[in-house]
């Protein structure tokens, strides 16, 4: 069976320059993925290659068995996948549930199911849902920007450094709703800077460095492997 998302040798910048030098990377169905590596590998803008926010010059991207390289950010939402960005990610100056009124604006029709869905997977955000975004915890603006990716239903979501700035504790707590979501059917691409806990937490994993494939494998293989662990891995 093919797999969800395929990234086939993609090289690309954002100007003229190549950041990606013929990236490949998979995620299957309702699989959780790492991308690992140190800052300034490129694990970011190969998300946004996906994502269409590149300007990519080589190889392409199949999802879901459309060949969506080159198709603009709106396109590939519609088309199933969403994106987390890293920062800037939740309007703080609106409530919880107006952030999620705002991700199903594509959406035409009744949204009571998809708020109950998010609602179920993240139960504080049903009880705080009229406060203001603004005032959450790192945490939970978190739950947040994931909640209103989930309103439009996506198969794939994208969360880059979905911990950045967490405790430990709510870093727990966003592997685990990712594992949640991911039960109910959508498969997480995700980038984390916490890469021994990631990949302790995912299915599979990419090193990525200097903006090519370094390696991939079960995350408890990469785990495992000392070379990666003292090379990426901080030892
Ligand atoms: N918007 C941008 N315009 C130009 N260069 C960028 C932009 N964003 C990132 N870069 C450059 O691309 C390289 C990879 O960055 P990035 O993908 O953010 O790395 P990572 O997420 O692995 O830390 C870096 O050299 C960075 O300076
Ligand atoms: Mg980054």
């Amino acid at each position: 069976m093919a797999a969800l998302l395929s990234m086939e040798n993609v090289t690309g910048g954002y100007g003229d320059a190549d950041i990606l030098h013929s990236v490949s990377m998979s995620v299957e169905d309702k699989e959780i993925v790492v991308i690992v590596g140190p800052n300034g590998a490129g694990k970011s803008t190969a998300m946004k290659a996906v994502f269409g926010l590149l300007n990519v010059r080589g190889g392409r991207t199949v999802f879901d068995g459309d060949d969506i390289t080159g198709w603009s950010p709106n396109r590939i939402v519609q088309r199933g996948i969403c994106y987390v960005p890293q920062v800037d990610n939740i309007f703080r100056e609106m409530s919880i549930h107006e952030n999620l009124e705002m991700g199903a604006f594509l959406k035409k029709g009744d949204l009571s199911a998809a708020y109950d869905r998010v609602y179920e997977l993240f139960p504080d955000l049903k009880e705080r849902r009229k406060t203001m975004a603004g005032s959450l915890s790192g945490g939970q603006r978190q739950m947040v920007a994931m909640g209103r990716a989930l309103m439009l239903d996506p198969k794939l979501l994208l969360l880059d450094e979905p911990t950045a700035g967490l405790s430990p504790k709510y870093m727990e707590q966003i592997f685990q709703i990712s594992r949640d979501v991911r039960d109910t059917g959508v498969a997480i691409l995700l980038v984390e800077q916490h890469a021994k806990q990631a990949l302790a937490f995912a299915d599979r994993g990419y090193v990525l460095a200097a903006g090519q494939n370094r390696h991939e494998g079960t995350g408890a293989d990469l785990l495992a492997d000392r070379e990666i662990a003292e090379m990426f891995l901080g030892g």
